[in-house]
């Protein structure tokens, strides 16, 4: 039975470019998707901007243009990432549209005739200047609790303190620094602690197969919390000025961004029935329509409590599955655009990279569960070559050259092929379950041993002893044939995750005029036309280039690990005497030299050169990778102190991210490398001038 599938992923909010953690989600997403298509279900997968509330009102503001102009601006971004990795929405749409509008003023209605919407007055923090409401994270102050300095509105970093940003001491306005005013207004509350909500939800989040068992778990403890914690309602208006949908019987009230981003589902899949003349009422009324959505962890609260409460009570589809996954990870680290980590998707395409190895790589690394994912340059390496292209492709370059060559193309298989049918039956079947499941390392796994299987098979027959010999012609057809039957099985249960390879061995290699589909599996291939080079390795110079932001100017902003470890000094390299050019004092002054002491130093697996070095600057303890291993044991390094460039641009390198450069001496015609020391009584964190 073919299923209708209404698939989405979380609305990027339409004030930046995408960062690797979305092109992750929409990868996961779409290896799904494609899954689900190849099997011949029909399948809708829809996105779109989430294009209001206030930090998008605010960063048009500050580039100087009006919202609509800033969020078209940055739409217009989107296709080259999507494209360039082949995501294959139907459909990209906004929440600032005319569908998102006239659908959320019907929900609201919905919820109202319901008796779920109330007013209430609340106390909120204003800024005279700007006029305007300020959300916590537009103001800062002292901590009320250990005075720190500089704190947002919500929680002291100094001291973990939780509290009202009405609570603060001396607060300001980061918006303008005017001191903010309490003032008060009314605000539309939706009422989530309703007895008919919580009733709903219990049942909702419980049914098999809706979350994972954890994400379940954690919707489950919020709608039964007590107390302080206990469900609270929901605050689904703004006061102008806000970039939003005005509330129709509220003039001069918006709808909280997050009412109407999840509608902007909705509004996606309504624009895009109006542009291939399909019903869209009749489809969102179907029971047999299955509304799945893709998101992160950080989204739950969201999408398994507003989300369904607010669709329930407005007699709206329900969604059938959320699925979570958890964050990516860079080298372990947490990505942060503000610290300069993570990959930035757009670089990895510049620097010529194949999107297919991402795709494989990420999905090789995907379960059903809420886990991190973390990118190794280094295993990402190794997979990449030694398995996709060392094992998989492999296959085909050596047995499509024999067959071509020797038998003008033409597979023939020795004895019964029922075995063969069969085989690729089960894996085909085995595949499906994993897929279906969002087990797509498993997926991986199981094509990666196969390839293995049908490597050794090929080796163990000497096709190479058998091409001279011209009286056992028939069975090297049979070994090639073989093994090409298997390439072929590999490539469909691989298209959701290699489309465009899977595309091209389709069509160059076995003359298809279409893609594969599932049922592709099972069909043994009659024929092959001459083998087209595939797939790449990864040239390790391209992970470097990924990771090293500005190339250019090999002095003291190279990281370690990309100049010579003795170019490490922030000094001109030679000795004294070529020194060039002259710098006034206020230049130097602009290098924030600092006595450090290394707390630790370790060696770094997989490089060289380098040291991995936590250095400890009195206030604060950095990481810094430092290209002296030649020189230095960790040990002896361990607890003594040298100078820090403190104010150096953090670097991503492949190993972690590097904030900051030790100094060390070298000459080019005497060996070695020479840490500096401060003389005895230093203090680490102390400036250096
Ligand atoms: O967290 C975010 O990035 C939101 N823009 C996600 C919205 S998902 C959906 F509700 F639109
Ligand atoms: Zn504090």
């Amino acid at each position: 039975m073919p299923r209708r599938l209404f698939v989405t992923t979380a609305l990027p909010y339409a004030n930046g470019p995408f960062h690797i953690g979305h092109i992750m989600e929409y990868i996961q997403a779409d290896v799904w998707v494609r899954f689900q298509r190849m099997q011949g279900h029909e399948v809708h997968f829809m996105g779109a901007d989430d294009a209001h509330g206030a930090p998008i009102m605010l960063a048009a503001e500050k580039a100087g243009k009006s919202p609509e102009a800033f969020i078209a601006e940055v739409s217009r971004g989107r296709a080259q990432y999507l494209d360039g990795f082949h995501i294959s929405f139907d459909n990209w749409h906004s929440t600032h549209s005319p569908e998102n509008s006239e659908l959320s003023r019907g929900i609201y209605a919905g919820l109202k005739a319901a008796g779920l919407v109330y007013p209430r007055r609340i106390e909120q923090l204003y800024d005279p200047v700007k006029g305007m409401f300020l959300a916590d994270r537009y103001i800062k102050g002292e901590c009320p609790n250990c005075g720190a300095q500089d704190q947002y509105g919500d929680a002291c970093e100094n001291c973990s303190t939780v509290y009202a940003a009405a609570e603060l001491k001396n607060p300001y306005s980061t918006l303008s620094g005017a001191k903010p005013e309490l003032r008060s207004a009314e605000h539309l509350f939706f009422r989530l602690s309703d007895p008919r909500c919580v009733a709903f939800l219990q049942e909702w989040i419980d049914a098999p197969g809706r979350l994972q068992p954890q994400v379940a778990n954690k919707a489950r403890e919020w709608l039964q919390a007590e107390g302080e914690r206990a469900l609270a309602d929901w605050d689904i208006s703004r006061d102008a000025p806000y970039f939003g949908i005005e509330i129709p019987d509220a003039p001069g009230k918006y709808f909280y961004v997050w009412l109407d981003a999840p509608i902007g589902y909705f509004a996606s899949f309504k624009n895009y029935c109006a542009k291939k003349g399909m019903d869209y009422q009749a489809f969102m009324t179907d029971p047999e329509t299955e509304m799945i959505h893709f998101i992160g962890k950080d989204i739950i609260y969201f999408h398994t409590l507003f989300w369904p409460a607010m669709l329930k009570f407005s007699g709206n589809k329900l969604p059938d599955s959320v699925y979570v996954h958890g964050f990516i990870t860079v080298s372990g680290e947490k990505m942060s655009k503000s610290r300069g980590t993570g990959i930035s998707p757009l670089r990895y395409l510049e620097v010529g990279m194949n999107p297919e190895w991402l795709r494989y790589y990420i999905a090789a690394k995907l379960n059903a569960n809420v886990e991190d994912v973390d990118f190794n340059p280094d295993d990402f390496l190794a997979r990449v070559n030694a398995d996709l292209v060392g094992k998989y492709v492999n296959i085909a370059r050596r047995a499509a050259h024999v067959i071509t060559k020797q038998f003008g193309g033409e597979l023939k298989y020795e004895g019964d092929t029922g075995a063969l049918v069969h085989g690729a039956r089960a894996s085909a079947l085995s595949c499906s379950e994993f897929y279906e499941a969002r087990e797509f390392g498993k997926v991986i796994r199981d094509i990666m041993s196969a390839a293995d299987r049908i490597n050794q098979a090929f080796d163990a027959r000497q096709p190479w002893l058998l091409a001279p010999d011209t009286t056992r012609r028939r069975e090297l057809q049979d070994i090639c044939s073989r093994a090409l039957h298997g390439f072929k099985l590999l490539t469909v249960l691989l298209a959701p995750v290699l489309p465009a390879l899977a595309s091209r061995v389709a069509r160059e290699l076995f003359g298809m005029d279409r893609d594969f589909v599932w049922t592709d599996a099972e069909v043994l291939p009659a024929r092959v036309l001459p083998y087209r080079h595939l797939m790449t390795r990864i040239d390790e110079k391209q992970l470097d280039r990924l990771f090293d932001i500005a190339p250019e100017a090999p002095q003291v902003a190279l990281p370690a690990s990309r100049t010579p470890a003795a170019a490490q000094a922030a000094a001109a390299p030679e000795a004294a005497g070529a020194t060039g050019t002259t710098i006034g004092i206020e230049e130097f002054a602009k290098i924030d030299l600092r006595v450090a002491r290394i707390a630790r130093a370790e060696p770094v697996e997989g490089a060289d050169k380098l040291l991995r070095l936590t250095l400890d600057l009195g206030a604060e303890s950095r990481p810094v990778f430092a290209g002296i291993k030649s020189a230095y044991q960790p040990a002896d390094l361990e607890g003594r102190l040298t100078v820090v460039v403190a104010n150096l641009a953090p670097r991503k390198m492949k190993f972690g991210l590097s904030q900051g450069m030790i100094l060390a001496a070298s000459g080019e015609n005497s060996p070695g490398i020479y840490l500096l020391s401060p003389d005895a009584g230093a203090q680490p964190g102390m400036r250096v001038k």
